[in-house]
């Protein structure tokens, strides 16, 4: 029989390590309840440790040096909070060689460093958690990896990024522009200063890259992702999507292709995986459209189960406080009944990073925003260069009578080929009845 007290140290005192320290003091009583044994914070370490964060720790708890916990042989678990690349890379190697496991919220970490790291984790018999790395308190590492393992996955598609969830929100409900929500969101401290991770797609891609990771057993595969952010998008293009039916969402997808998902079989790679993180344009009855404001919300088809989705907050003290103390007590659990490694962290099969698709293998239906003089012929011009590539219109919306100056033409598709729509919108640019760049979003949904 195993421990029945497990030590875990945090490393960060900040918004998520408070909320950890918060729910490990004050849900003790239920924690000890569910699991039968003791989880004791015997240390967190912060290099401030004068700010009252509003959590009593006992005596001596808070320290200012994070070596003390990677040291200390009492200490079973090491939570890493800091964020960043550097140090907090080398804080969790030095703790996987000191025999420890450890827990971490990083998903930039995890996405681009990640292979390394879980193999490391492997070689040394350690688990790594990181359930509070991919929509905070939303527990979806643990539905892919365990409540879902029956299936093959079909696709998981998702609004993991509150910042730009709120952004797309406040400009649909108040027609304002990308810039008057952007400093709205950063007023009420859901942007930060430099906003690009969240607004450029990359804080979702590094979750996609993870979620894939876990759904279609391929490596950590940031580099290889789409990624497209919310920055273009105007009030009209947002207002148009309406008119169609739809909303626009900041969507991490990724897909199997061929739809029913041969993926690997007997230790062999099938089939191909599409990911991408680029604005999407979801019809308005789909339940993942109605996702508003900071919340996220992932939806994920399984061969067996169907469709399934997951909804709540991603980020916050106490949701991913939620998320860090359910993987401290999985592995306490572990720890406690001897059976560390019980779950698998990130196992990916051979050549598996060899069947991501390139976005221009990608086939989707498409908006396009042109922006054209309001001229006679200008549409068949337009409607001929996309006829020549096999790109078909659903609908068309023009608006405004502004004679000899650029109106926007809306154009929707059917489905059509990336590759194709790339060539397409490069010639139509070059034409002289066209005066600004394209921009085209794609659409997600069945075709009409
Ligand atoms: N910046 C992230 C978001 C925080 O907006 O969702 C949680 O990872």
């Amino acid at each position: 029989m195993g421990k029945d007290k497990i030590s875990v140290g945090i490393i960060g005192f900040g918004t998520v390590g408070t909320g950890t320290a918060r729910i490990l003091i004050e849900n003790r009583d239920i924690l000890s309840q569910r699991t039968g044994f003791n989880i004791n914070l015997k240390r967190v370490a912060d290099i401030d440790i004068k700010t009252d964060r509003g959590v009593k720790l006992s005596e001596g708890t808070l320290i200012n040096n994070a070596k003390e916990i990677l040291n200390d042989p009492e200490i079973d678990i090491v939570v890493e909070l800091i964020g960043g690349i550097h140090p907090a890379k080398d804080f969790i190697l030095q703790a996987i060689r000191n025999k420890k496991h450890v827990i971490t919220a990083n998903k930039a970490l995890l996405a681009t460093e990640g292979n390394e790291i879980f193999a490391e984790a492997e070689k040394y018999g350690v688990e790594i958690g990181f359930e509070a790395s991919v929509a905070g308190g939303i527990p979806i590492i643990k539905v892919i990896r365990e409540g879902l393992i029956a299936n093959r996955i079909m696709a998981v598609y998702g609004i993991i990024n509150g910042t730009s969830n709120y952004i797309l929100t406040k400009m649909t409900d108040d027609k304002v522009e990308f810039s008057d929500a952007l400093k709205e969101a950063q007023r009420l401290g859901y942007a930060e200063a430099d906003p690009t991770y969240d607004i450029e797609g990359i804080d979702s891609a590094h979750k996609l890259a993870i979620l894939a990771s876990l759904a279609y057993n391929i490596p950590l595969s940031f580099d290889a992702i789409y990624k497209e952010g919310i920055t273009k998008l105007t009030s009209q293009d947002i207002e148009f999507a309406g008119e169609l039916g739809y909303k626009i969402k900041l969507l991490a997808i990724a897909k199997a292709t061929p739809p029913v998902p041969p993926l690997v079989r007997g230790g062999e790679w099938g089939g191909e995986v599409e990911l991408r993180v680029h604005p999407t344009m979801v019809p308005k009855d789909y339940l993942i459209s109605k996702v508003d404001g900071v919340f996220n919300a992932i939806y994920v088809h399984g061969d067996a189960v169907g469709d399934t989705l997951y909804y709540g907050r991603g980020a916050g003290d106490m949701p991913t406080g939620s998320s860090i103390v359910s993987d401290i007590v999985d592995i306490a659990r572990d720890i406690n009944k001897d059976t560390t490694g019980r779950i698998p962290g990130i196992r990916s099969v051979k050549g598996a990073e060899s069947k991501i698709k390139n976005i221009e293998d990608i086939e989707a239906m498409y908006y396009f925003r042109f922006s054209a003089f309001d001229r006679p012929g200008v549409l068949s011009r337009i409607s001929g260069v996309l006829g020549n590539y096999n790109i078909s219109i659903a609908s068309v919306i023009q608006k405004g009578r502004k004679v000899g100056e650029a109106v926007p033409l809306i154009v929707l598709t059917h489905r059509a080929k990336e590759r194709d729509v790339i060539k397409a919108v490069a010639e139509i640019d070059k034409l002289p009845v066209v005066a600004d760049k394209t921009l085209y979003i794609r659409v997600e949904g069945k075709e009409e």
